[in-house]
């Protein structure tokens, strides 16, 4: 039974120990031309304005719609698909002291431009949290194969994870057909 409680402790830990780090942090790494610049894809492609098209007018329309009675991109009924880790450890819903701390506060501060960073469909919706994976020399483990993605947090990225979101709970649905998609957001190494 101890030992029980002890492992079930251990994992809960594991579990909140991987943060999400926001999409900057892998933009350090993952922009040279050289090795595909996955940052600058990600950021001409469909998932980097996620969040910002919470205040568009077809937004409010849908929202309206849906019968909503807050802001869209107030609404964690339509936040969880257009953030990063919405309620996993991710984005959240903050209130306005939050937003509008003393200008001296760097702690404050330092927590906005996370949450910023979190906004939209980043790296790590797919990827996974990046507080144990985003170091050198865990990630070249990682592509050496001397760490397994899994023990750090790193997710392998497949349909079934697409259709976390992709799916008819999204009141703009449009049928999702992987094969198609993958390649409106592929990012690879060049060959
Ligand atoms: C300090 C630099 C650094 C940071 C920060 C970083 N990476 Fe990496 N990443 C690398 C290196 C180096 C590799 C190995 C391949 C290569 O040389 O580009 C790699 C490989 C990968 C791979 C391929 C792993 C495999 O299976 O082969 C993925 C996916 C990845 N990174 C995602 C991310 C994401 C998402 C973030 C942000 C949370 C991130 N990385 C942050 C340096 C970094
Ligand atoms: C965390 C939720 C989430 C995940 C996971 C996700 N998407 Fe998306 N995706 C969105 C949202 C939200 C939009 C719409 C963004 C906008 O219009 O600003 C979108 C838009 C797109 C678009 C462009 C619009 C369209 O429907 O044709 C493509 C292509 C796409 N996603 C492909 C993928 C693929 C492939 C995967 C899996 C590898 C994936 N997405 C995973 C939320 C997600
Ligand atoms: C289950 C996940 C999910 C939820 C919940 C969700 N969305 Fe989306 N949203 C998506 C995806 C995925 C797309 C990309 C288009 C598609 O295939 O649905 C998208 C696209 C959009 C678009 C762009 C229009 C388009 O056709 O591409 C708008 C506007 C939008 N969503 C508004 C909202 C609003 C407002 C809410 C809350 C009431 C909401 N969404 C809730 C997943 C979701
Ligand atoms: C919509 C989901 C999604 C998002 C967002 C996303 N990726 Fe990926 N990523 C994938 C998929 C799917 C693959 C291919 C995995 C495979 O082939 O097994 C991949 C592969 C990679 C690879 C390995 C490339 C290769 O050729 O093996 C790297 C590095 C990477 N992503 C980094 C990033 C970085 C950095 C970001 C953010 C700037 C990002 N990804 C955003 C889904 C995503």
């Amino acid at each position: 039974m101890k030992y029980i409680v002890l492992l079930l402790g251990f994992s809960i830990g594991l579990l909140f120990s991987q943060d999400y780090v926001g999409v900057k942090k892998c933009k350090t790494c993952h922009n040279s031309k050289k090795k595909g610049a996955q940052y600058t894809v990600w950021k001409n492609g469909p998932h980097a304005n996620a969040f910002e098209t919470l205040k568009t007018n077809e937004a409010i329309s849908v929202a309206k719609e849906v019968g909503l009675k807050e802001n869209p991109w107030e609404s964690p009924q339509c936040l969880r698909c257009h953030t990063t880790g919405y309620e996993k450890g991710g984005y959240e819903l903050k209130g306005d002291d939050f937003w509008n701390h003393e200008p001296e506060d760097k702690k404050a501060k330092k927590a906005v431009k996370r949450m910023v960073a979190l906004q939209d469909i980043g790296c790590e919706s797919c990827h996974g949290p990046g507080s144990d994976y985003k170091k050198k020399k865990t990630m070249v483990g990682i592509s050496l194969g001397s760490i397994t993605g899994e023990s750090v947090g790193l997710w392998t990225p497949d349909e079934a994870m697409c259709v976390v979101c992709h799916n008819q709970a999204s009141p703009t649905y449009k049928v999702f057909n992987y094969e198609e998609r993958i390649k409106q957001v592929a990012h690879p190494y060049p060959e």
